[in-house]
């Protein structure tokens, strides 16, 4: 390996929402265990400003993705993909729902939910191209419980989940599992969690990741809170 992401014998991980605070942590943390990273995110001065300090990783736009899968088609082609992770979304809280002006709320759905359905669109048929793999969702406590003043996150995230069980019922492409993994404490080092209940070191996200993209089995897995590590979770 000579720098980060560019370990060409390699397994390759696709990550989307690379940019972002868990993103940033997969791309980083996977380059570091050894595994080729081609990072997703919005085209932007500061996409680019954190590529120039990952060399290795390879560039694939969300403009790219709303095309279809073909810049991630050529991303991985050659590799040993073995599938992809979008950590979208984020925490979000502040005023109550019936407070909630109609634009706001629609902005959380344009970042939170319509990007996940973006990213699937475009990665799951290239996975499927290159032989198959697992698409991991990144998720949160917020799915699952209702949570004052970050309605936005708790309705996006419910809905999440059931797009990513959707799209395991419509199967259309079987060599492609689709996952959800559900991350139930706060992130270490995340400051917009104000007072956090319960934290995880952000290496043990990458090290879950890791167990779901390379496990034979299961549709929904968590990490952290009462589920301690990577474990499945049943219904
Ligand atoms: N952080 C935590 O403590 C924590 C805890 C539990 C679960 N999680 C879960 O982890 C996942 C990621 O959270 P995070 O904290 O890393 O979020 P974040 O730091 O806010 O990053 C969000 C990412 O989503 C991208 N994004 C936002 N709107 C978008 C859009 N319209 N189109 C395309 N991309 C868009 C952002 O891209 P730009 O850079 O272009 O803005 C960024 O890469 C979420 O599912 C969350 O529920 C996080």
């Amino acid at each position: 390996m000579t720098s980060a992401g560019t370990d060409d014998s390699g397994r390759v991980v696709v990550v989307a929402g690379a940019t972002g605070f868990v993103g940033t942590h997969l791309v980083d943390g996977f380059a570091a265990r050894g595994w080729s990273v081609v990072a997703c995110a919005r085209a932007s001065q500061r996409f680019d400003a954190w590529l120039r300090r990952r060399p290795g990783v390879r560039r694939v736009t969300f403009d790219q993705l709303e095309e279809g899968p073909g810049a991630v088609a050529r991303a991985v082609a050659g590799y040993d993909v073995r599938g992809s992770v979008a950590a979208i979304g984020g925490w979000d809280v502040g005023t109550g729902l019936l407070e909630t002006s109609t634009d706001a709320f629609r902005a959380v759905l344009e970042s939170h939910l319509t990007p996940h359905l973006v990213t699937a669109r475009a990665v799951v048929p290239a996975l499927d191209a290159a032989g198959g793999g697992v698409h991991v969702v990144l998720n949160g406590v917020a799915a699952q419980q209702a949570i004052a003043g970050a309605g936005g996150v708790c309705v996006t995230g419910a809905g999440l989940r059931m797009l990513t069980r959707v799209l395991r019922e419509e199967d259309g492409y079987p060599s492609v599992r689709v996952r959800d993994l559900s991350l139930m404490a706060a992130l270490a080092g995340d400051e917009r969690n104000l007072d956090p209940v319960a934290e995880l070191a952000p290496a043990t996200v990458v090290a879950a990741v890791e167990d779901v993209l390379l496990a034979a089995e299961g549709d929904d897995w968590a990490v952290g809170g009462e589920h301690g590590p990577t474990a499945r979770v049943v219904g």
